[in-house]
């Protein structure tokens, strides 16, 4: 047992670890140190919680340490062997977790509130019952809304938006009722209300993610996240642990920040993103991908050529890159450039692939220089001063109608400025259009050459045609 003077000092390391790893994996550079420092700080906050309020019967212990072994092993083991590209539906399924466990915990505290200091059973303190509620709305809307996110970003759900009939009017009903219900709650206590709050929620949770389409989904995702973070802060009030109100306003206010920059990136609103029915799935990309205009079409060993006599080639990586896994193979083919005297850089929309910073992780496991590796606002002027763009399994971030098209459903979004260099190499396996579903103008241009196959297959062709 320790005292509560030395828990809450201990619980201010574990908070300060936390925002050192939040500052750590802001860089790839840092990212492993940072992850470091949350693990040390959560082990901090989880042997003070042990021996702040050691239990002393064994059957406790056992469910402890068996629930940390447990969920430990299976947070390994899954960490271990999720591929980079299903890494947004694993965050949506850890989401779900911390929703439904704040849940239990409020119902916990609701059946036991002796066990928790906040009253007695029938008699619990205002400000608990407060807490209480938001806090399993919350964690309840998080539960159901990370499912849905899951199902679509894993292909058990269409991607397509769904629009229901009469879906706002249905929203604010529901949002309403709820807020009525938490009223009603807080002042009786009555358990049928909690339950009726949790159902309500679930529901709505549900509800409010169906009708948003796949390509905002990591928006959504981010979104649940910071809920999920502030989810365990209403849980951190209601149990008295500042280790967790600490944690959970971090993430909730990360998550929150992180939505906004991608939806800046995306030049999407939050609130339509929130309100659903933008983007498409694959079936509605091939749709948009049926333009019989001809395209210059080009072989490995010209791409090698081009890119062996260039003076700077750019590399674009983006989603296709990263399904084919063409990291390794791309940083062998700059290494063989650079032998040659060209001058290699990569540049990195802040929305390529898939989630935040996908990009940089899958060049970072290759390997690639940092130095090496630039953003969009710091490499978008050189590619007017570069021979060759490479572009690898990326569609969207170098569509020009985001520049030009005020009827497209990117306009506005910052793109890279590809066709500025000398001659635009794409790598894709056909036509089809990126995430947005629309037809990137840049394939028909004169200075394009197509390089139609796998990426990985077609980078390890080039690398083969640059050792002849
Ligand atoms: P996309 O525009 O989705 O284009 C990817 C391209 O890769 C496709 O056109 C596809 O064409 C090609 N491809 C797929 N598999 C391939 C393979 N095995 N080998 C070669 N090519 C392959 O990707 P992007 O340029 O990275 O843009 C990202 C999109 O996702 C943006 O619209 C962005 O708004 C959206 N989004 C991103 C995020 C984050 S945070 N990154 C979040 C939400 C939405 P083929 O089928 O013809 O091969």
């Amino acid at each position: 047992m320790i005292s509560a003077d030395i828990a809450a000092l201990l619980y201010l390391v574990a908070g300060v670890l936390f925002i050192m790893a939040l500052r750590g994996l802001s860089n790839p550079r840092s990212a492993q140190q940072g992850n470091r420092f949350g693990m040390i700080g959560m082990g901090i906050a989880i042997l003070t919680t042990l021996a702040l309020a050691a239990p002393s019967d064994w059957v406790s212990w056992v469910l402890i340490i068996g629930g940390i072994g447990l969920g430990g092993g299976i947070g390994a083991y899954m960490a271990r062997t999720v591929k980079m590209t299903d890494m947004p539906q694993l965050v949506a399924a850890f989401h779900s977790l911390v929703g439904l466990a704040a849940v239990f915990v409020a119902a916990a505290a609701l059946y036991a509130p002796e066990a928790f200091g906040i009253g007695i059973p029938g008699d619990i303190h205002a400000q608990a019952l407060v807490e209480m509620s938001i806090g399993v709305a919350i964690g309840a809307f998080t539960f159901t809304g990370s499912i849905i996110a899951f199902a679509k970003l894993n292909g058990n759900m269409s991607g397509k938006p769904i629009i229901l009939p009469a879906r706002h009017a249905i929203h604010i009903v529901l949002g309403v009722a709820m807020l009525v219900l938490v009223w009603a709650f807080t002042v009786s206590a009555d358990p049928w209300l909690f339950w009726a709050i949790t159902v309500l929620a679930l529901v709505l949770g549900g509800l409010m993610i169906i009708p948003i389409g796949g390509a905002d989904m990591p928006v959504v995702v981010s979104m649940l996240n910071s809920y999920s973070g502030w989810a365990a802060a209403g849980i951190g009030f209601t149990l008295g642990n500042t280790a967790l109100i600490i944690t959970g306003a971090l993430v909730g206010s990360s998550g929150a920040i992180l939505s906004y920059i991608m939806c800046k990136a995306m030049n999407r609103s939050f609130i339509s993103v929130i309100l659903g029915g933008f983007g498409g799935d694959s079936a509605s990309s091939a749709a948009a991908a049926e333009d019989d205009r001809p395209v210059k079409q080009g072989a490995a060993e010209d791409a090698a050529f081009l890119m062996k006599n260039a003076g700077k080639v750019i590399i674009v990586p983006g989603y296709g890159m990263a399904v084919a896994q063409a990291q390794h193979a791309l940083r062998e083919m700059a290494d063989l450039l650079k032998k040659e005297g060209v001058t290699v850089k990569y540049a990195i929309h802040p929305v390529a692939g898939r989630m935040p910073g996908h990009m940089n992780v899958l060049l970072a496991e290759a390997n690639v220089p940092y130095d090496e590796v630039f953003e969009l606002e710091d490499i978008n002027s050189e590619f007017a001063q570069s021979d060759v763009a490479f572009v690898i399994g990326a569609n969207d971030v170098t569509n020009p109608s985001a520049k030009t098209d005020k009827t497209s459903p990117i306009y506005g979004m910052p793109v890279l400025n590809v066709e500025d260099a000398g001659t635009v190499l794409f790598i894709k396996r056909g036509m089809a259009a990126g995430y947005a579903g629309v037809q990137n103008e840049l394939f028909y241009r004169d200075n394009t050459m197509m390089l139609f196959g796998d990426a990985k297959k077609m980078t390890e062709d080039i690398v083969k045609a640059l050792g002849h």
